[in-house]
């Protein structure tokens, strides 16, 4: 079969856009983060220019991991709402893991544990954005007490924790179920792919024409 017609849309180029705009700001607020975090990583501030440039940086890049990522939330976030199938996804993760999905319900655009990550983030990214407000003295110093920028530090740490974790499950994913990641880079898959991943997608989507 030709390349052409085995290959099935998945990704505009605005969402994928969208996307690399957001993996890319999700990276370098690890790196400028982490370099604020603890003086033992203090020497990655030398990627952003220096002590000072990467504490004024930081923020900004957190404003533009927001809105990116407020773009990717509407336009997936009715793809990635739960149903029954993705708990009995989820119960038979073992069998999905040794390749054994047959008997398993079709799956629509998403599975289970690419909604789990989507959700997660959602609410991470949120967190982060309001606790890095408290946190953005330069602008809102005078809008909350020193306990509660206390409180979040202590919250924008433990969510970039998370997010950083979730961040290497999706990459690690999308690595080891092969084919995907020409998905977010030439916005297609394989009929082969889509067939055995996501058939309930790929019926939608064959139906379309
Ligand atoms: C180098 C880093 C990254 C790589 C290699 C990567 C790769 C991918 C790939 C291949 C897909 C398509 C999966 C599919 O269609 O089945 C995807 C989807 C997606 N990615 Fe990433 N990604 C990265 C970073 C990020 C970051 C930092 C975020 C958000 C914080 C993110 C959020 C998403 C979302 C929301 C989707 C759509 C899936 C869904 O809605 O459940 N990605 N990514």
């Amino acid at each position: 079969m030709s390349e052409s017609k085995n290959a099935v849309s998945r990704y505009t180029t605005g969402a994928r856009i969208n996307h690399w705009i957001t993996a890319v700001s999700l990276i370098l607020l690890a790196l400028s983060g982490m370099a604020l975090f603890h003086p033992s990583l203090y020497f990655l501030t030398n990627l952003f220019g220096g002590g000072q440039a990467t504490r004024a940086v930081h923020p900004w890049i957190g404003v533009v991991l927001f809105v990116s990522f407020l773009g990717l939330f509407f336009r997936f976030f009715t793809l990635n709402l739960w149903n029954r199938d993705d708990t009995v996804w989820m119960k038979n993760l073992g069998a999905v893991i040794n390749d054994r999905e047959e008997g398993l319900p079709e799956l629509g655009k998403y599975n289970a544990g690419q909604k789990l990550v989507f959700w997660g983030q959602s609410i991470l990214i949120l967190l982060l954005f309001c606790s890095g407000l408290v946190l953005w003295d330069v602008y809102f110093a005078a809008f909350s007490s020193i306990d509660q920028k206390r409180l979040a530090a202590v919250v924008h740490a433990l969510c970039a924790i998370g997010a950083i974790l979730i961040w290497i499950v999706h990459v690690y994913a999308a690595i080891w179920v092969k084919g995907t990641i020409r998905a977010m880079t030439r916005g297609t898959v394989t009929r082969g792919w889509s067939w055995k991943h996501h058939r309930k997608w790929f019926r939608q989507e064959v139906g379309k024409h």
